[in-house]
């Protein structure tokens, strides 16, 4: 299944599979996105914000 997921503030849309990696999608699309160690789970600069009224779409 795939999701349409927002980016803001810079208001792109991009489609990820459930349970894909949504660093790789982002790091493939060439997005600016803040990664100081490449995704590898090391220096937490990449983070993601989930509004409150989507949480229960998380595992
Ligand atoms: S880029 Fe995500 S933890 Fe470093």
């Amino acid at each position: 299944m795939v999701k349409i997921v927002r980016l803001e503030p810079i208001a792109q849309e991009t489609a990820i599979e459930t349970n894909g990696n949504l660093l790789s999608i982002l790091i493939k699309k060439d997005l600016d996105v803040l990664k100081e160690c490449g995704g590898r789970g090391m220096c937490a600069t990449c983070h993601v914000y989930v509004k409150k009224v989507w949480m229960h779409y998380l595992p």
